[in-house]
């Protein structure tokens, strides 16, 4: 895929659409059909049996319907109105990705019903962080470390899609992601198996809810990316990913087999090969681990032209041998490439791809749209014309309430010194920075139908929350970056709206205009990180510094000696050696979305006290990557405090993460006690209970985040030095304590042994609790 198509494919919210619906509508608009499609209601009686109703509507396809089904289509300029309107009356589209309105999804569905069998179409888009409201990105949400709050985002996502006649999305996106150069870090939900699997299962519950099929105000999920794509070399966006069996079973494939138990009705292939095998044509990935072992019954979907870049991996000749190469893999669906439809019929006449092969495929399509209700009603989530909203963007279809109150959990304060944090709201403020007032910033990467100019800016957010105390100045600053290239690069998708727009005064009268405002000011609030586009798919960095343009600002107004309040905004962990030492205090916001500057404003002003905890680690430095707080040991442990000679160390940086997993402070102080445990040891099925008590000892009430983290002393092959595996959001009133009571059974201490077998061994266990992964208390048991 060319880089050009990626990053268009990627940014499809901010195409206009109205124009293809028109014409479309022209083109196709019929009376609305509700109800059973023909085929259903020619067998009432089949349709309550899915097995049989499938394989008697496949009796019934000629080979290019079928090879029809198999294709997922993108809605833009490379397919035109017109030839889509044929496509679809052939019956040579099964669904398609990147029309988001009833209005425009309507016709298309009206086509599909003229085709011959009137099989429906699915509609399919990339809802990752909500739809029309857009919610904290995918680190933001981890943040939270709270599974109500990560249901509420998914659960409002999928009904605002589902609304708009969305059927499936791409997501959740569950790729374990331990080097934050990756771009698409952000999307994900950080590093640690048992948090992300956690994640995984409560939001394909969330999207899909609990009905079969599922209901009209749900969306089916398409967990991705199948497999590994988090682990490319080197965070270099599509490189190879090469990782041992171990690693895969106990560190990477838990979060996707997690989102497949919970019910996932469709998995997306990633782009990346897998020790030399591309997923895409993977046999043993697709086939013996994911439909064998697993049991996945449901859809698999390629990822955008991976079948076609199968040639470019180098496993395929040409496009037919790719198309060839996949279908025996068991790739369902092509997304947005033409080699299904082209080289198939041929492939399947010659013998080279089988008729079981391709019924095995269709099947799977037709089993997906039977889920999501398709063939009870084509039309169960585009409705009826009638009910169409007037407006797509009015504000009245958010769910403001809910951004807000998401958002406020998804934030990290990583340093408050000398009580700088909650500010006043009498306090004289200078707000600085590229992305103090920046709407399209707000909505982070993959922000679906979210509109930029519906989100709160850190500007609006202060400003509101001031009401007419205190006082606020703004200043901007700086520019993202004064890098031509990089912002050639960021704006390259939307020459004609660029997303990057450089302010056009030179670097110093920026800064002098910032300082000035500083200088009157009590307290800087300094809005800095990357603009969206810097943290997104194929946006890979070879470096994690705050561009210098934004450095070279804060060590100006650090010099005013003002209290240096920095918000963050970025998609994956920076390197903050500098802002460590000089800030006041820090808050991690990741990406906010709609309501984020309120959200914001609320935390900075103490309305709410934070209380996420990182997700992922933050290394001093690119060299440090991957810094993963759950490392396998080694023979020669650097251990704090102790000369470091002639152990697993980097001799010219201190050792050990920034900001560990697990961290975040709050506006008030916690303590923990010992460990106690239940009983000394664990018979082979029985259990331990951990306890610990925590307290508020500070002045204001508070939720931390109690973390269980165990440590497998001996065993078979090289453990981790720990593994988080469990954790409780508690809140608590200055001077309350509560008991924690983390009941640890067989599974908690079972890992994926040298032959791949999933056992728990006998011998010690440590238990380590804290409120991060590195300052724990300790206790041990034996498992008999
Ligand atoms: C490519 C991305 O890798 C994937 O995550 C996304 O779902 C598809 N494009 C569709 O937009």
């Amino acid at each position: 895929m060319s880089h050009k198509l990626t990053k268009r494919q990627a940014a499809p919210t901010r195409r206009p659409r109205l124009a293809l619906a028109v014409t479309l509508c022209a083109l196709a608009c019929s009376a609305v059909l509700t109800g059973p499609t023909a085929h259903a209601q020619a067998n009432p009686a089949l349709l309550g049996d899915k097995t049989a109703f499938i394989d008697d509507l496949l009796r019934q396809m000629t080979l290019e319907e079928k090879i029809g089904q198999l294709r997922l289509i993108s809605i833009g300029p490379e397919m035109p109105a017109k030839k889509l309107a044929e496509e679809l009356a052939a019956g040579r589209v099964g669904g398609t990705f990147n029309s988001v309105t009833r209005p425009e999804n309507r016709p298309l569905q009206d086509g599909a019903m003229r085709s011959r069998l009137k099989i429906p179409m699915f509609f399919a888009y990339d809802v990752i962080h909500g739809h029309r409201t857009t919610f904290p990105i995918g680190l933001g949400l981890a943040s939270s470390w709270d599974m109500d709050v990560v249901a509420r985002a998914m659960r409002v996502s999928a009904e605002e899609a589902a609304a708009d006649s969305i059927d499936m999305t791409f997501a959740p996106m569950v790729d374990i992601s331990r080097d934050p150069r990756w771009g698409r870090t952000s999307e994900g939900f950080g590093e640690d198996p048992y948090l992300v699997s956690r994640i995984a299962e409560v939001s394909v519950r969330a999207l899909q809810g609990d009905t079969k099929p599922i209901a009209a105000n749900r969306v089916m999920a398409s967990v991705k990316h199948f497999a590994l794509y988090g682990a490319v070399e080197g965070g270099r966006d599509y490189n190879v990913v090469n990782m041992d069996p171990q690693r895969m079973y106990n560190d990477y494939l838990p979060p996707y087999r997690a989102a497949i138990d919970a019910g996932a009705g469709a998995v997306m292939v990633a782009l990346n090969s897998i020790n030399g095998a591309p997923a895409t044509s993977n046999t043993w990935l697709l086939q013996d681990l994911l439909r064998r072992d697993w049991g996945f019954k449901g859809l698999t979907v390629s990822d955008h032209g991976a079948i076609t870049e199968l040639v470019n991996h180098g496993v395929a000749q040409n496009d037919s041998e790719a198309a060839r190469l996949s279908m025996k893999a068991g790739t369902d669906m092509s997304m947005a490439d033409q080699v299904y439809i082209k080289q198939l019929p041929e492939l399947v006449r010659s013998g080279k791809v089988s008729q079981q092969e391709l019924d095995n495929a269709v099947r799977d399509i037709l089993g997906a749209k039977y889920d999501l209700g398709l063939f009870k009603d084509p039309y169960v989530r585009i409705g009826r014309a009638a009910d169409d909203p007037p407006d797509v963007y009015a504000d009245s279809r958010l769910h403001r309430r809910d951004a807000r109150e998401v958002a406020q959990q998804s934030m990290v304060l990583l340093e408050n010194r000398n009580a700088a944090l909650p500010l006043k709201k009498n306090a004289r403020i200078a707000l600085v920075g590229p992305l103090a007032d920046s709407h399209i910033d707000m909505l982070g990467s993959w922000s679906a139908a979210g509109k930029d100019k519906q989100t709160i800016t850190l500007r609006q957010g202060l400003q509101a929350a001031l009401g007419g105390q205190g006082k606020l100045v703004y200043a901007r600053g700086a520019n993202i970056t004064e890098d031509k290239h990089i912002v050639d690069y960021l704006n390259f998708l939307n020459w004609d709206d660029p997303e990057v727009v450089q302010d056009k005064r030179s670097p110093k009268a920026m800064i002098d205009e910032a300082v000035k405002a500083a200088r009157h000011a009590d307290v800087i609030v300094a809005a800095v990180g990357e603009s969206r586009g810097m943290s997104h798919e194929s946006s890979s960095r070879t470096s994690l510094s705050l561009p210098q343009s934004q450095l070279d600002l804060l060590k100006a107004l650090k010099a005013t000696g003002k209290p240096l309040v920095l918000v963050l905004m970025n998609g994956r962990p920076l390197d903050l050696n500098w802002a460590r030492e000089n800030a006041s205090a820090i808050l991690e916001t990741w990406y906010t979305g709609t309501e984020g500057g309120n959200a914001i404003a609320d935390i900075l002003f103490g309305d709410v006290n934070p209380s996420g905890k990182l997700p992922i680690t933050f290394p001093r430095s690119v060299g440090q990557i991957p810094s993963y707080y759950n490392h396998p040991r080694v023979g020669r442990p650097y251990t704090e405090g102790k000369p470091g000679n002639y152990t697993s160390q980097y001799f010219d940086e201190p050792n050990g993460p920034l900001y560990p997993f697990g961290y975040g402070l709050s506006y008030t102080e916690f303590k923990l006690s010992e460990v106690s445990l239940s009983q000394p040891s664990m018979s082979a099925d029985g259990k331990v209970e951990a306890s610990v008590t925590v307290k508020n000892v500070g002045r204001r009430a508070g939720a931390t985040v109690v973390q269980l983290y165990l440590r497998d002393v001996a065993a078979s092959v090289v453990r981790p030095v720990k593994e988080l595996k469990d954790f409780r959001k508690v809140m608590l009133q200055p001077g309350e304590e509560k008991q924690v009571q983390f009941s640890i059974d067989r599974k908690a201490l079972s890992f994926y042994n040298a032959k791949l077998e999933y056992v728990a061994e006998p011998g010690e266990f440590q238990v380590q609790i804290g409120l991060d992964s590195k300052e724990v208390k300790t206790a041990s048991f034996n498992l008999q």
